[in-house]
């Protein structure tokens, strides 16, 4: 097992795992200082191209990010989506997974759902691709985006899904939008860390997409905090530069050549 894998198993009950989504380099640079893990998350999808959901992202989409994101990481464990029709079965998900591991050189991959993705997450951790699952709300095959595991059969399934996926040899799971009490009992019957979304303090790790954490994602959801309104910066900026150009006061000598 590579040992940027072993460290973040290592983390369960010491320290919280810290992770960020990144779509590109000049973000990735700045997240690598802080974050364990860096996602390049197929949330991509509706954040930079407006789609009604994640099952539109393609491959070619995926590898071309995650290929820029590589570029910005030195330290923290990357970890790209396999998008959505890419992992039906073993063998497509092996094909694909090959793919985004070798033209992006990330270190893992992360598929969502449980029971019915087992077999494929055992098939590519023998070949040598670690694996992060995702259970709770599964953007990709979910109708309805609410928070998981109020009922009970919803919890049975949750908990043993995750079972499921150690059992196969995943290195984390990914729990979004579980009910608080259920994160706890999932987190302590794994001996793999569980990385949070929405899914309140008992996982071992939380993620948030970045976009939204900064602000520049003009959504309102009660998992996401703030912590800056970074569309205010960004808005005075060009704000500044629209003046400057019109009253003539940009390019001034020193921006010029002669
Ligand atoms: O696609 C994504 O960004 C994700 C995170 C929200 C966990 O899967």
């Amino acid at each position: 097992m590579q040992q940027k894998i072993k460290k973040i198993i290592n983390k369960k009950n010491k320290s919280k795992i810290v992770s960020l989504t990144a779509y590109s380099k000049n973000i990735a640079t700045i997240l690598d200082d802080f974050c364990d893990i860096i996602l390049v998350g197929d949330s991509l999808g509706s954040v930079l191209y407006n789609y009604k959901s994640t099952r539109e992202v393609s491959l070619d989409t995926m590898i071309e990010h995650s290929k820029s994101v590589r570029m910005g990481i030195k330290k923290s464990l990357m970890v790209v989506d396999m998008p959505h029709n890419t992992y039906r079965n073993s063998k497509e998900a092996l094909k694909n997974a090959k793919k985004i591991m070798s033209k992006t050189k990330c270190d893992a991959v992360k598929l969502e759902g449980g029971k019915k993705i087992s077999q494929t997450v055992r098939t590519l951790v023998k070949n040598n691709i670690p694996v992060m699952g995702h259970l709770g709300l599964l953007p990709q095959s979910d109708q309805n985006f609410k928070f998981k595991g109020k009922k009970i059969s919803e919890k049975n399934k949750i908990l043993k899904d995750a079972k499921l996926l150690e059992t196969a040899g995943a290195f984390s799971i990914v729990l979004e939008c579980v009910e608080t009490s259920l994160a706890k009992i999932v987190t302590k019957k794994i001996d793999i860390p569980t990385i949070g979304i929405g899914s309140s303090n008992n996982c071992d790790g939380q993620i948030l997409v970045f976009d939204d954490l900064i602000g520049l994602n003009p959504i309102d959801v009660r998992f996401v905090k703030k912590y800056s309104n970074i569309r205010k910066v960004m808005t005075k900026a060009v704000s500044n530069y629209s003046k400057d150009v019109r009253k003539k006061v940009f390019p001034k000598k020193k921006h010029s050549y002669n």
